[in-house]
């Protein structure tokens, strides 16, 4: 591949702190996983951050943690029909049935007007996405919680240092979730965390995500329905590297997109792009692209395309209850989630990673654009 997705490069920190492990003969979770909970919290202002092995422990620890808090097995959780699994998944996982809301197609975030219409007396919670970076309508959403007491939990794997109005991204509702994969600007290989700013939340997260013992301490005490989905030293040694290189990492990427978005401009005509608002920092996640209704373009074979020269194109996650099978039990019907099931069909994205060059960038550029005056 040309034009990668994302990529980890492990520099002399990561090294030295993974070699002073080894010598310890010790890998699981340590010093460095607590070093790198610290400086998570401590870059980004959170009370509290739970280092955990993927974005998809994160976001089942946040929300296997709304047991603690009224939920009850069976009880509703709110996710975005258009996400990727991992954030659905998480909500059956512990125990709850995911109840979706479309997306708008032009933020690609949960439509904020129609999360209370899908509000039961069983929903105890709602985990909202920050899609591709972009932040949620969280007034909307925070405005609909505290109405009906619900906890909300910010799935912020996609938006490492995402804002909205001056607030950090993982700090709004009670917890939110990342994740340290490939693709992500902070990166350990495997590896998540979650951030609270909830001082009842944290012992919780710490539980469940060592088989629900106490504050994860006690070996053989089991308080709550938890699983290990602890972080061991080696993930955090290159995490550690990561968040302390945020801000360059950060600051790159974000030119990257932001070339892309310039470059990309003339076509805004053909595809909805992604659009910044004065109130909101979008985090430099990927570059998504999604045809517009009166364009006659097929974007898998636009995919397919870029694939064939070297650029790795994924989708957009598609509407996760009608447009995968994984959730037909459910019993969800095509159309229920229009938007959602048309950025399935109409959607794709590409990285922006701080390893791109100019040159990178001008090639895709070309690709789609070249592609758009041959078959439009
Ligand atoms: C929105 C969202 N939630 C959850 C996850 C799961 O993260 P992981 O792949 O680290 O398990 C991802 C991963 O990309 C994601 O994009």
């Amino acid at each position: 591949m040309r034009y990668s997705f994302g990529t980890v490069k492990i520099g002399p920190r990561a090294k030295s702190l993974i070699e002073k492990s080894l010598e310890k003969h010790w890998v699981s979770g340590g010093e460095n996983v607590k070093l790198f909970e610290k400086t998570f919290a401590e870059t980004f202002s959170y009370k509290e951050a739970v280092a955990v092995s993927s974005g998809t422990a994160a976001c089942y620890t946040a929300v296997a943690a709304l047991h603690e808090f009224g939920a009850d097995w069976g009880d509703e959780v709110i996710v975005p029909a258009l996400s990727f699994v991992a954030t659905s998944n998480a909500v059956r996982a512990a125990g709850f049935k995911p109840v979706f809301v479309d997306v708008k197609k032009e933020t690609l975030n949960i439509d904020a007007s129609k999360i209370e219409e899908k509000i039961t007396k069983k929903t105890k919670g709602m985990m909202v996405v920050h899609t591709m970076g972009k932040p949620c309508e969280m007034d909307e959403v925070l405005e609909v919680a505290q109405k009906h007491h619900l906890k909300v939990i910010e799935d912020s794997c996609e938006a490492h240092g995402a804002k909205y109005k001056n607030q950090i991204v993982g700090g709004m509702g009670n917890s939110g979730a990342f994740s340290f994969y490939a693709a992500h600007i902070i990166c350990s290989g495997e590896g998540g965390m979650v951030s609270t700013n909830d001082p009842e939340m944290a012992p919780i997260l710490r539980s469940v995500r060592s088989h629900g013992r106490p504050d994860g301490t006690d070996y053989f005490q089991f308080d709550r329905f938890g699983f290990n989905c602890k972080m061991n030293d080696l993930e955090a040694a290159v995490g550690i590297e990561g968040i302390e290189n945020f801000q360059n990492i950060f600051d790159l990427r974000k030119k990257n997109l932001n070339t892309l978005l310039s470059q990309m401009k003339p076509l805004e005509k053909y595809f909805y792009l992604l659009q910044e608002e004065k109130y909101e920092v979008v985090s430099p996640h990927a570059f998504p692209l999604v045809v517009r209704e009166d364009v006659n373009l097929d974007a898998s074979h636009l995919s397919n395309y870029l694939m064939e020269q070297g650029v790795q194109v994924k989708t957009l996650f598609g509407s996760l209850p009608t447009q995968h099978r994984a959730f037909q039990s459910l019993g969800h019907k095509l159309g229920e989630f229009p938007n959602s099931e048309y950025i399935g069909k109409k959607g794709l994205h590409f990285g922006c990673h701080q390893y791109l060059t100019q040159s990178d960038l001008d090639f895709v550029t070309d690709l789609v654009t070249g592609y758009v005056k041959k078959y439009i």
